[in-house]
């Protein structure tokens, strides 16, 4: 397995995803944006939920667009600061911590103002992010995962680096397979990445002053539009921001 295969499968989990910003948007949506993509693993998943259903896939890494093929899902090989021509959209994700490619709070406020422009009147825009008291202490975090033929999949996202004052991170993200007991597959830093992590406040105030009139952050994918209970970890956890452009009624 490549990379990207493997990736998919330890880190992804689209169809309950979906399943969460369907209920999210409460209605029918067509058009779902995601936004670094990666392989596009979501908006295949919204393509293969409707034959009316469409998707656009943005991301930098053309190797990863490539593995995205599909008849409704449209790709697009470019940064998303550049904010490429887009149709209204019902869904934006913006997913797997991706807003922390946006390191200036100038980057933050022109992605997401370009955002709420192309979100459709009853749009949903989501988001992902990490944080808590640990969320600077270098370390490892570790997901096992069976697969299908039986082998055992270990990722390991490490923080190498991370900086509190400038709120900026590095992490990588490395893959071992093992069968009964041998490794079979070893790829070391697989992925690295260089994020800044907002948090979601500075996230709930940059939406707003962007023109959107309602922010949740959820900490697991079960009440939409219900704020997060105070009882959470705060030592570390991974929250998703859901914010919409009208008020519900
Ligand atoms: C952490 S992966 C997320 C993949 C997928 N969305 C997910 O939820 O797992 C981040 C992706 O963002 C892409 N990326 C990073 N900076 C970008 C930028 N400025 N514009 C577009 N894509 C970018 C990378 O190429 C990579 O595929």
């Amino acid at each position: 397995m490549d990379r990207y295969q493997l990736y998919e499968v330890s880190v992804q989990d689209p169809a309950t995803l979906l399943a969460f910003l369907l209920r999210l948007h409460g209605g029918d949506p067509r058009v779902l944006a995601e936004d670094c993509s990666g392989t596009a693993a979501l908006a295949r998943c919204f393509a293969d939920s409707h034959p009316e259903r469409r998707a656009l896939a943005l991301d930098l890494d053309a190797e990863a667009l490539r593995r995205a093929a599909h008849p409704r899902v449209q790709c697009l090989h470019a940064d998303l600061r550049t904010q490429p021509a887009m149709p209204a959209c019902d869904l934006i994700h913006l997913g797997n911590f991706s807003v922390g490619y946006l390191h200036t709070r100038a980057e933050l406020l022109a992605y997401l103002r370009w955002t709420r422009k192309r979100l459709a009147p009853t749009g949903v825009f989501t988001l992902d992010t990490y944080g808590g008291a640990l969320a600077y202490q270098l370390g490892a975090n570790e997901r096992r995962t069976r697969l299908a033929d039986g082998s055992l999949l270990v990722s390991t996202l490490e923080r190498v680096h991370a900086d509190p004052w400038t709120a900026r991170v590095v992490d990588h993200l490395h893959f071992t397979r093992s069968l009964a007991g041998a490794t079979i597959e070893q790829l070391t830093q697989a992925f690295e990445y260089h994020w800044r992590l907002w948090t979601p406040m500075e996230l709930k105030e940059a939406l707003q002053e962007c023109g959107f009139a309602e922010m949740v952050v959820h900490t697991q994918l079960d009440q939409p539009w219900r704020p997060a209970s105070d009882s959470i970890d705060d030592s570390e956890w991974v929250a998703l921001l859901a914010a919409r452009g009208h008020a519900p009624v």
